[in-house]
């Protein structure tokens, strides 16, 4: 069994099988996850959150961390340097995030617990979501604007928990429980696939992070699996 750090990032390309890995790797190891505050946001607007505690399950070093609660100078990945863990594994990672740890930058959760983990010699993979030219991905649910016809009673919108449904999703305030999605006649609210598209800046951070020893750049959520 392995203490595994596991950083997760505001990144919805790759978010839904990171968490499917994080899953099926806290079956037999121990998960403490590390959420930037952009990746809280991001995980609720795919309807991810309530997952998390699955996967860490509150006992030592099985614990969720959130940035906007651990406060600016990150203590709690001062466990790094305490040997507590065998590996960080950031995934998803955002093409901000790659950036800052090249730039040596350690001011959220998990470019901090970047820095520690490659300070105290403990191995890091990074899943870059920027890393294949035009792949597709899902974005949370959003209103077409082409197929709403603007009822004068929406359903939808009334039976939002979160109150979320304006002239657009507020996606701060949606949880991605789908809720809305159901009740449309008109099949306006859906999540429609996009290419991401990747800018030679965040190609070239990822080279620079291929470079610096410790860190192992993973070309795609499937590698996460073959390093246990
Ligand atoms: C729905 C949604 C999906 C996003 N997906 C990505 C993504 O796949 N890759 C990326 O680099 N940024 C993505 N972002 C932007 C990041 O969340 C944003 O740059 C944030 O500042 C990253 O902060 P972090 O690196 O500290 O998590 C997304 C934002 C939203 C709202």
């Amino acid at each position: 069994m392995k203490n595994i750090a596991w950083a997760v990032t505001g990144a919805g390309h790759y978010l839904a099988d990171s968490v499917a890995a994080m899953e099926e790797i806290s079956r037999k190891n121990r998960v403490c996850t590390f959420v930037s505050r952009a990746g809280e946001e991001v995980v609720k607007m795919y309807g991810l959150f309530d997952r998390l505690p699955e996967i860490s399950g509150g006992g030592y070093l099985e614990e969720i961390f959130l940035e906007q609660e651990e406060g600016a100078s990150s203590p709690k990945t001062g466990r790094f340097m305490m040997n507590r863990f065998d590996l960080l594994i950031i995934a998803p990672a955002t093409a901000n995030t790659v950036a800052k740890i090249v730039c040596g930058i350690a001011d959220s959760l998990p470019t901090n617990a970047a820095a520690l983990a490659n300070k105290a010699g403990v191995p890091v993979y990074v899943l870059p979501t920027d890393v294949k030219e035009n792949a597709k991905t899902e974005p949370p649910y959003t209103i077409d604007r082409d197929l709403c016809i603007r009822c004068e009673v929406c359903e939808p919108r009334n039976a939002c928990p979160k109150g979320a449904i304006e002239e657009q999703i507020d996606l701060v305030r949606c949880d991605g429980c789908g809720t809305c999605k159901d009740l449309c006649p008109h099949g306006a609210i859906r999540k429609a696939a996009i290419s991401v598209t990747t800018r030679p800046l965040d190609k070239e951070n990822i080279e620079r992070l291929r470079a610096i020893p410790g860190f192992v750049v993973l070309e795609g959520p499937e590698d996460i699996e073959t390093l246990f």
